[in-house]
């Protein structure tokens, strides 16, 4: 155990532990004080730009694509613009169309994947406007862009990326809560409980930590799994793109993520007995939906973890084991699920004796294409 590991056995387990900090650093002076508003600042986009916004592409790779697809529901929802994510590799290479106002927004934990680059480089030689969020004061994505919010996470030395999605996710928060501000889709309460929401995670996301023995045991008994799913709704399945991508990364196992009510136009198919399947049901409106789908999972003898909010213990009638999440807005819930997800893959490449920090095939950067 290094000094420079600050006690922990791999910098992963250290940036996880991280994130209630590294959060708060993101929000720190862009909440007023009376909680009413958010300031953006350093971001020049003026208001007559931002009500005329008509459309977003969001742009990104890997983890920070994934903080893209939480980003477009909560602008969709908030300012109510439509959003459109893309992975950087396949919308540089395609003829993105533009409406009069469109606004690309970059995201890009290092500011300098190469295909994020690219797209950003392409997009602005048409005349774009392109904010980029990212983590490094002085990337090339920050001195490219027109507009920069820095997510302020703090150095990320290990391949899977912990605290800079949970970072950009705050950062998409504030931008989606300040846009809709300007445009005036989103009423001064429903702002402020927002507002407030966001102030109070770092705390909540200490709370969170607290499950690392659970999924450090679960990890344990299930570190032969050659096969697991993640299922969810809504934004229960953007988190389970990213908690899938954390396992196969670091662990090698393979994991698949799916839609909860898309899984029986395929996916079911490879459901057996004792395959893991981890299901997300942190959303209050879905969450009759997606017990329906674990149901069907079970019936083909899945292993189930659930995670839900504190409270709903309903749950446990359904699944093997329940992981709780401390009580928030349903729309900031990807911020607090992803964290076992985060420990679940860490304890599981731990289990299997990899690499944790220096993952096989896999760079920090991707500077090349
Ligand atoms: C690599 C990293 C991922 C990261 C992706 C995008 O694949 O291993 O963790 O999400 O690049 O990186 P960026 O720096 O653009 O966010």
């Amino acid at each position: 155990v290094s000094a420079e590991r600050g006690g922990y056995p791999h910098f992963m387990l250290k940036e996880v532990h991280e994130q209630p900090k590294a959060v708060r650093n993101t929000l720190r002076g862009r909440v007023a004080d009376d909680f009413s508003s958010v300031n953006l600042g350093e971001i020049n986009l003026d208001d007559d730009f931002m009500k005329a916004v008509d459309r977003i592409h969001i742009v990104a790779c890997g983890t920070s694509w994934h903080a893209g697809l939480v980003g477009k529901a909560v602008i969709e929802e908030y300012a109510r613009v439509p959003v459109d994510v893309e992975i950087a590799s396949e919308y540089r290479y395609r003829k993105p169309l533009f409406t009069p106002n469109t606004l690309v927004i970059v995201i890009s934990q290092s500011g300098e994947t190469a295909d994020t680059l690219a797209a950003l480089r392409e997009v602005k030689k048409q005349g774009r406007r392109v904010l980029a969020i990212t983590n490094v004061v002085g990337s090339s994505a920050a001195r490219e862009a027109d507009d920069v919010i820095i997510t302020w996470a703090g150095p990320e030395i290990a391949v899977a990326s912990t605290k800079a999605y949970t970072t950009q996710l705050a950062a998409l928060y504030l931008l989606g809560i300040r846009l809709a501000h300007v445009r005036g889709t989103m009423d001064d309460a429903r702002a402020s409980e927002m507002i407030h929401a966001l102030d109070d995670l770092p705390q909540v996301l200490e709370q969170v930590l607290d499950t690392a023995p659970q999924l450090e045991s679960f990890a344990q008994r299930y570190v032969e799994a050659t096969d697991t799913f993640f299922i969810g709704r809504g934004l229960d399945y953007s988190v389970a793109l990213e908690g899938a991508l954390k396992l196969k990364e670091i662990s090698y196992i393979h994991a698949e993520a799916y839609a909860a009510g898309e899984l029986k136009h395929g996916t079911l198919a490879l459901i057996t007995d004792g395959v893991p399947v981890i299901a997300l049901a942190t959303q209050p409106e879905l969450y009759e939906k997606t017990v329906s789908n674990i149901v069907e999972v079970k019936a083909r003898g899945a292993f189930v973890l659930g995670m839900t909010w504190v409270g709903n213990e309903d749950l446990e009638k359904t699944v093997d084991e329940v992981i709780y999440l401390p009580k928030t807005l349903p729309a900031l819930a990807p911020i607090l699920a992803v964290i076992p997800l985060q420990l679940l893959a860490y304890y599981a490449a731990v289990a299997r004796g990899n690499d944790v920090d220096k993952p096989r095939n896999l760079a920090k950067s991707v500077t090349v294409e």
